[in-house]
């Protein structure tokens, strides 16, 4: 590996609002929703995922998805992007003006049953209206893939299940795509096979890295993409997250981690971590746990010391 073939620069989307707060207990009202929103913009996001319009009976956090998109103080320079399921979603979320909306697969047929209800070739049947609609509309389309290398109810996925997945996101018009290790089980080599896979129907500049932490091998495979040339990765603030029906799946790569570990190799985020780290503990002191990004820990005893 030569340091000379890494990206200058890293896009980073935190989906913290959205992955981050979607498996949480406790009600999160809209406004502390809308404070993390700011928060993140003013720390430098360029991207962020803030909410999803499902069904509130499925997700209940979710439930107050507009009135998030309405009370945010939209810069004309960040991208807020929305998940939409299904038309019922997308006629939703348009109303709210979001720069992209987000259709979500799986390659596993098993998770797209648990988290959808329906199977992948009926997922793509309700995607392609609402990816034609976006792209009518002028919102821009990106498609997150679950389980691209292990899933928890079929265990491990095959390449060719995602590049499968990949094609038909094509098909339909899809325009980015998520590499999404759900449950956190992947290493760089499995990674880097998903990411292979996609690479068949998706140019490098197509495809965002999205990697849970559940076995702590979020940053690693980070690294592993970033030697492929991706430079787009999902991350969540604090580490916060998890997908309700992926039980025991924790949260998204904590962006402090992820910012740490660039600033260090000297690729440009435009993300001042300083203000990123009062962000994550801005929504942990709300939650009352500490952050999950050792690096906002470790900063925060340093502040303190
Ligand atoms: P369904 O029950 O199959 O839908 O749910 P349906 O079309 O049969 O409709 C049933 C009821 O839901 C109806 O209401 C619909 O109106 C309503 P009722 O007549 O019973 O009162 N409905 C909706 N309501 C609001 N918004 C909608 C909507 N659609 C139908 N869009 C559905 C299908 C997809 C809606 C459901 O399964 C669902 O909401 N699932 C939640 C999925 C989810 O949010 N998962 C977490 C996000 S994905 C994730 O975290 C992974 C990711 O991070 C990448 C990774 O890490 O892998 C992206
Ligand atoms: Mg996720």
């Amino acid at each position: 590996m030569n340091a000379t073939s890494y990206p200058r620069q890293v896009r980073i989307i935190d989906v913290g609002p959205r992955d981050g707060l979607q498996n949480e207990k406790q009600p999160v009202p809209a406004a502390v929703k809308v404070e993390l929103v700011q928060r993140l913009q003013e720390a430098g996001l360029k991207e962020i995922e803030v909410t999803s319009f499902v069904s509130p009976k499925w997700v209940p956090q979710m439930g107050d998805n507009a009135e998030v998109m309405a009370g945010i103080q939209r810069r004309a320079d960040v991208r807020y992007s929305v998940l939409t399921p299904n038309m019922k979603g997308y006629e939703a979320a348009v109303l709210t003006r979001p720069d992209e909306i987000v259709v979500f697969g799986a390659a596993s047929e098993a998770f797209s049953q648990k988290n959808i209800n329906c199977s992948i070739a009926e997922s793509i049947e309700r995607f392609a209206p609402v990816v034609e609609a976006a792209l009518a509309a002028g919102i821009a389309v990106r498609g997150a893939m679950s389980c691209t290398v292990g899933c928890p109810y079929e265990g491990e996925i095959a390449p060719e299940r995602v590049a499968y997945l990949a094609g038909l996101m094509k098909d339909i018009g899809v325009q980015r795509v998520d590499v999404a290790d759900t449950i956190g089980v992947g290493t760089p080599l499995s990674v880097r096979r998903a990411i292979e896979a996609t690479l068949r129907h998706y140019d490098i500049d197509q495809i965002s890295g999205h990697f849970h932490d559940t076995y702590g091998q979020a940053l690693s495979n980070t690294l592993a993409a970033i030697s492929m040339g991706v430079w787009n990765f999902q991350s969540s603030v604090a580490g916060l997250g998890g997908c309700p029906y992926a039980k025991g799946a924790t949260g998204n790569v904590a962006t402090e981690d992820v910012v740490y570990m660039l600033q260090g190799m000297g690729i440009d985020t435009g993300i001042d971590l300083d203000k990123l780290i009062d962000a994550g503990q801005f929504i942990s002191e709300f939650l009352g746990r500490p952050s999950g990004s050792r690096v906002a820990r470790a900063m925060l005893a340093k502040r303190a010391a």
